[in-house]
C-alpha cells in the first residue's frame, strides 16, 4: 500500500515510520509539508496517490487548549475535516488518531469502543469532533490511544511522563505525582504494530481502542519506572486537585481494547512495552 504519515517526525509518527517500511511505501510529512488546519496545503496529500492516510497532527498540550480553543479546533477538528474530505475525493482511507480524553472519566472502570464519548475539557471536546469529521469518510479509522511513551518523544508535549520521571530523579529532585487519575500507558511502538496489523488484516472500519493492556494511576506509573531502573528518589502521591491547572481532567480514562482483543491483537501488558521502552532508550 502507498501511505502517507502526517506528523511523520512526531513521537507516534516516528514509529509509524519505522514499523510501516517493512512492508509498505511511505510517505512521511512533516509540518513543514503541511498545515493540516489549512484545506490548500492538505491538498498536497493529492499528489501522493495514497491508499491510506494516517493523520497524527494534533494541538495537545491539554492546559494550553483551554486558553487557545480556536488554534486546538483549527488542528484537531478542522484539520481530520480537511484530511477526510480529501481522502474520501481520493477514495483512500482515513486513519485519525484520538484520546483516552474524549472521555468523562465517571465510568470508573475501562472504556470500550462503543462507550459513549462525553469530553470534559476543549482538547478532548475537538478531538471528539475530529473522530466525528472522520466518520465522513465511510473507509477510516478512528484509533483512541492515551499517555503515549516513545524513543522520539512528544514534539507537541516536549517529551514524554517517563523521560521527565528520568529527568526529575536524577536531579535528585523532589517528585509529586497524581495518585487519583487512572491511566494506560502506551508504547508508541507496540501502538504502531497494532495499526499496522489492523490496516493489513483489513478490520472492518470504525473505532479501535489500541492502548497498552491494564491500567494505573500516574503515580503507579513512576513508581514502576523507578522500580525498573532501581532508582529511588523521593516520590509522593497527590490528588489531582492539589494542582493548579487549566484543564479539567478525566478521573478514570483506562482504555479497554474489547474489539482488538476479538481479533485477538490485544497490545502486551504496559509495565513488559515499559520494560522495552528503558532498554531501546538505553536506560537499562
Ligand atoms: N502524547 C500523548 O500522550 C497522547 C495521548 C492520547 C492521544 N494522543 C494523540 O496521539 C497523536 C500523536 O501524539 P504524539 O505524542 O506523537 O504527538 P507529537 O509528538 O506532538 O506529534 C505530532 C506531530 O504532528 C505535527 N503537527 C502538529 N501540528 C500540526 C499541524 N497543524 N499541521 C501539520 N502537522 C502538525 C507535529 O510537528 P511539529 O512538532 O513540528 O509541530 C508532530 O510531528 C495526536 O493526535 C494526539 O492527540 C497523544
Amino acid at each position: 500500500m502507498r501511505i502517507v504519515i502526517v506528523g511523520s517526525t512526531g513521537q507516534l509518527g516516528t514509529d509509524l515510520m519505522k514499523t510501516f517500511r517493512e512492508d509498505h511505501e511511505l510517505i512521511g510529512l512533516t509540518h513543514r509539508d503541511i498545515e493540516v488546519s489549512n484545506y490548500s496545503s492538505c491538498l498536497t496529500l493529492k499528489e501522493h496517490h495514497p491508499d491510506v492516510i494516517i493523520d497524527t497532527a494534533a494541538f495537545h498540550r491539554t492546559d494550553q487548549c483551554e486558553e487557545e480553543p480556536g488554534k486546538t479546533f483549527l488542528i484537531n477538528a478542522i484539520g481530520p475535516r480537511n484530511i477526510t474530505k480529501i481522502s474520501r475525493e481520493i477514495e483512500a482511507t482515513t486513519i485519525f488518531i484520538s484520546t483516552d480524553y474524549v472521555f468523562d472519566g465517571a465510568k470508573n472502570e475501562p472504556y470500550n469502543e462503543d462507550d459513549a464519548p462525553n469530553p470534559i475539557n476543549t482538547y478532548g471536546i475537538s478531538k471528539l469532533a475530529g473522530e466525528l469529521f472522520t466518520k465522513q469518510n465511510p473507509k477510516h479509522y478512528v484509533i483512541r490511544v492515551a499517555s503515549l511513551f516513545g524513543a522520539a518523544g512528544s514534539s507537541g508535549k516536549g517529551g514524554n511522563f517517563v523521560e521527565t520521571m528520568i529527568t526529575k530523579a536524577k536531579k535528585q529532585e523532589s517528585i509529586s505525582v497524581v495518585d487519583d487519575q487512572w491511566i494506560s500507558p502506551t508504547y508508541t511502538r507496540d501502538a504502531a504494530k497494532t495499526m499496522k496489523k489492523i490496516v493489513e488484516s483489513q478490520l472492518p472500519f470504525g473505532i479501535y481502542h489500541a492502548t497498552n493492556k491494564g491500567f494505573c494511576t500516574w503515580f503507579q506509573f513512576a513508581k514502576q519506572i523507578f522500580s525498573l531502573l532501581k532508582l529511588n528518589p523521593s516520590l509522593t502521591p497527590i490528588k489531582a486537585s492539589q494542582l493548579q491547572v487549566k484543564a479539567q481532567r478525566p478521573k478514570f480514562s483506562a482504555l479497554k481494547s474489547t474489539k482488538l482483543l476479538k481479533h485477538r491483537l490485544q497490545a502486551r501488558e504496559w509495565t513488559e512495552a515499559l520494560s522495552d521502552y528503558l532498554a531501546e532508550k538505553g536506560y537499562k
